[in-house]
């Protein structure tokens, strides 16, 4: 027999408003009649995957009846190879994509009542997944007209209960980096019991020379977690993977909330040849580095404000109401992201595209 009791058995803080919301998919598009629909919206490759990815998936289709491997050991081995051995294959976390890694950092830091600290406007992933451990958010606005990161008030927020701290550089929608000097200035006077999460996952795009990387952060011996994604320049954004990196002592702590059999064979073994696929990168950041500043060029005619970016996308002021322009835009075959899904009314990002692409979308601005 059933007793019923009056015991609550859901969490209060596992709610769907916590969920995070990505932008809409090319099948939601799918009632659009353009004739070539141009996806601008989510900061993929529209150069497409890596060759030497769709290589491996092929060669190892015939695989699928059996279990992948257990261990990541063979692609964290190939990390540490890719990354010039300056760290241990044991430093890197393997994971279905950024997402997976950022809920598995909250999922290993937080507990309801400690605080994560988040920049506004960024990736709201973080912020969503620790939200759903009970953690509360404290967020911090970037500083106006172009989105410096406000590293007093940053600090001036951290007690005993802070745990997190998120810091995506170059920042996703601004397309804004944390110059060297204020990444140190922040990141050295933390104290230990806050975890930086230094979310690179477009690096490979950035130009200006003025920028620290997680692992040197890392090297110093400061708590922070470097991230890095297959999505962006690797083209893999379909396949879900990524890795994080950290101290020893961390990495070890984070491996160990990891699932056996995580990652599955596809993906690492596209993983292993997307580092190895040297030609699709260059490719990917000729296009981007060139497009880019034709892609100004054209906002500029319009009289169009943008911020330059760091990255392979641009925010930038939308000429005409969001609720009237993205549809033009979707009817013009090209998907882009408003502003307001950051907290930044009245302004888009677009993902620098091919010549073909970027023409689509000028041409309905
Ligand atoms: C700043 C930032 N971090 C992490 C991610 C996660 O990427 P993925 O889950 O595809 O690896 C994204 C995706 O857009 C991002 O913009």
């Amino acid at each position: 027999m059933i007793t019923k009791t009056a015991i609550n058995i859901f969490k209060p803080h596992v709610s769907p408003t916590n969920q995070y919301v990505g932008g809409i998919t090319r099948d939601e598009s799918k009632n659009v009649q353009a004739a070539k629909l141009y996806k601008l919206s989510s900061n993929e490759n529209l150069l497409g995957p890596s060759p030497k990815a769709l290589e491996a998936i092929q060669a190892n289709l015939h695989l699928l009846h059996e279990y992948s491997f257990q261990s990541d050991q063979l692609f964290r081995k190939a990390l540490a190879e890719h990354h010039g051995h300056q760290m241990d294959a044991r430093q890197f976390i393997t994971a279905n994509a950024g997402m997976e890694l950022l809920e598995l950092i909250a999922r290993g830091f937080i507990e309801p009542g400690l605080e994560t600290i988040v920049f506004t406007p960024t990736f709201k992933a973080l912020e969503n997944f620790a939200k759903l451990q009970g953690s509360k958010i404290v967020k911090v606005p970037l500083l106006e007209p172009d989105f410096k990161l406000d590293v007093q008030g940053i600090l001036d927020t951290v007690n005993d209960k802070t745990r997190l701290l998120f810091l995506p550089n170059p920042n996703n929608p601004t397309g804004s980096l944390i110059p060297k000097k204020t990444a140190d200035d922040l990141i050295y006077n933390l104290p230990d019991h806050v975890v930086t999460i230094y979310d690179e996952v477009y690096f490979p795009y950035v130009q200006s020379p003025d920028y620290a990387r997680a692992l040197d952060y890392i090297r110093a011996g400061r708590r922070v977690i470097g991230l890095h994604s297959f999505s962006k320049a690797y083209g893999l954004a379909g396949i879900r993977l990524a890795y994080a990196f950290s101290t020893p002592e961390i990495s070890e702590y984070l491996s160990a909330l990891r699932r056996p059999f995580m990652i599955n064979t596809l993906s690492m073994v596209a993983g292993m040849a997307a580092l190895k696929d040297d030609a699709h990168l260059k490719a990917t950041l000729d296009l981007v580095n060139h497009e880019k500043p034709w892609l100004y060029a054209q906002l500029e005619k319009r009289g169009i404000h943008y911020w330059p970016s760091e990255s392979n996308f641009i925010l930038f002021k939308s000429p005409f109401d969001n609720e009237f322009f993205i549809p033009q835009m979707l009817k013009g075959g090209v998907m882009i992201r408003p502003g307001e899904d950051f907290g930044l009314p009245g302004t888009c990002r677009v993902t620098v595209g091919t010549r073909e692409a970027n023409e689509a979308f000028v041409s309905n601005c």
